[in-house]
């Protein structure tokens, strides 16, 4: 199976690494990529946001599947183009993926479904943002209904920084605030099948301890043992199989990853958000327990055919992934900075550890930081204390100037 995935970011190298390990892939491709991804897929230049041009290359390349990993091509209707070529996509259609793109329809779809979630207002002025700040109280929750990269939401007790969030947006959700830890549930998704994966638990905030700004994701880790074991089988039951139901019901079928990021609150779980792609750092940890090789179970899932697809195989092993950040991320992060230690991981710590790229490119023989989020360290162990002492092992090993990490990452469910 020849096999062309889209995108550039640590989530893009972990689904790369997958694909190159199952040996039903004989030909691996990305577009763009970056400097780790095309140690195994050939890199192609193409503009991910391009429809034509990703169907093009697809068409060229004798493509079987494409693999459409972030949400912003999937908004644009990239998998659409690939779709209208003839060529199986892994990726919703850009209508669907509006319940990632339009935190206000996701809203609406839940509405209809009956999923369980924050209460809500959407609001287009002060007026109204003042009237629903004032209904919920604080923390306040104020959200950009747009997309906005895990970064435009606020959560704040501070009444004015809310409004100053909401009048920098055009328009805005008002929610609730949602008290209780946060999970992520991605389930695969044909339209009408639906197979959801092992959860996994991201952290958002920039800082340990979950201080500082909001971030597209710091760190994440696999299994969740403080969990009730029913957790997927609920969530599925309640959140993703209504929710995959209504968008057929609708008209807009919905294939390929639905993401479901939760609150466990003390009244049940619900939805905080949805996305319409693997979610990035978790992506990472999910992967790098699957033992079912990949290529197979996203073609069923672009094909049609997930109802007749064995059920998924688990390892055992836990996963952590800590995410190796430029300086001054989540603000505009400074790029250019050689990366050093990335052969000492290969050579000391694989195949239980491993570097997968996020920004960063070539640069003569080096490989200098190229993004805000450089690159996540992965490690399996037995348990979820040998997988993080793997991880930052690993992470003592990278050098890039001004850089900076999380050093907490999934210290409290391993109990240390
Ligand atoms: P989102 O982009 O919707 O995932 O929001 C980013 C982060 O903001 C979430 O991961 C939560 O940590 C926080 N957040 C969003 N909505 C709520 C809410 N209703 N209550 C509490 N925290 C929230
Ligand atoms: N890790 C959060 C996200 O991918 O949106």
């Amino acid at each position: 199976m020849k096999v062309l995935v889209i995108g550039s970011g640590a989530r893009e190298h972990a689904l790369c690494r997958s694909l190159s390990l199952d040996p039903a892939v004989t030909a691996l491709h990305c577009a763009p990529g970056n400097a780790g991804i095309a140690e195994v897929a050939e890199l192609h230049p193409v503009d991910p946001m391009d429809g034509a041009a990703v169907s093009a290359l697809a068409t060229d390349l004798g493509t079987d599947l494409v693999v459409v990993g972030p949400e912003a091509p999937l908004v644009a209707g990239v998998a659409d183009a690939v779709h209208a070529a003839g060529i199986p996509v892994f990726g919703p259609s850009g209508e669907a993926a509006r319940i990632e793109g339009s935190k206000a329809f996701a809203k609406d779809v839940m509405a209809a479904a009956g999923v369980p979630t924050a209460r809500s207002y959407v609001c287009s002025s002060a007026e109204e943002v003042a009237r629903a700040l004032d209904a919920f109280g604080a923390p306040y929750v104020v959200k950009d209904d747009g997309l906005a990269a895990g970064k435009g939401v606020v959560v704040t007790h501070d009444l004015d920084a809310a409004k100053a969030h909401a009048a920098a947006c055009e328009r805005v959700v008002v929610e609730e605030f949602l008290d209780g830890p946060e999970v992520s549930v991605f389930a695969l998704t044909d339209g009408e099948t639906v197979v959801p994966l092992q959860p996994s638990q991201d952290f958002k905030r920039a800082l340990d301890g979950d201080e500082g700004p909001n971030t597209g994701g710091m760190g994440a880790y696999s299994p969740l043992p403080w969990t009730d074991p029913k957790l997927v089988d609920e969530v599925l039951e309640t959140v993703l199989q209504p929710t995959v139901d209504e968008m057929r019901r609708r008209g807009i079928p919905f294939a390929g990853v639905l993401y479901a990021g939760l609150a466990i609150t003390s009244r049940g779980v619900r939805v905080i958000e949805f996305n319409a792609r693997f979610g990035d750092p978790e992506t990472q940890v999910v992967l790098a327990r699957l033992k079912t090789p990949l290529a197979g179970v996203l073609l069923a899932a672009a094909q049609g055919t997930l109802a007749d697809l064995e059920p998924l195989r688990w390892s055992e092993e836990a996963a952590v992934t800590v995410v190796v950040a430029s300086h001054n991320y989540p603000g505009s992060p400074r790029t250019g900075d050689p990366i050093t230690g990335l052969d000492a991981v290969a050579a000391e710590d694989a195949p239980h550890a491993y570097v997968l790229h996020a920004g960063t490119r070539r640069d003569g023989a080096a490989i200098v930081s190229a993004g805000g989020r450089v690159l996540s360290v992965t490690a399996t162990g037995e348990d979820l204390v040998q997988a993080r002492e793997r991880a930052y092992t690993a992470v003592a090993r990278i050098g890039l100037d001004g850089s900076q990490h999380r050093t907490d990452i999934a210290a409290k469910a391993a109990g240390v």
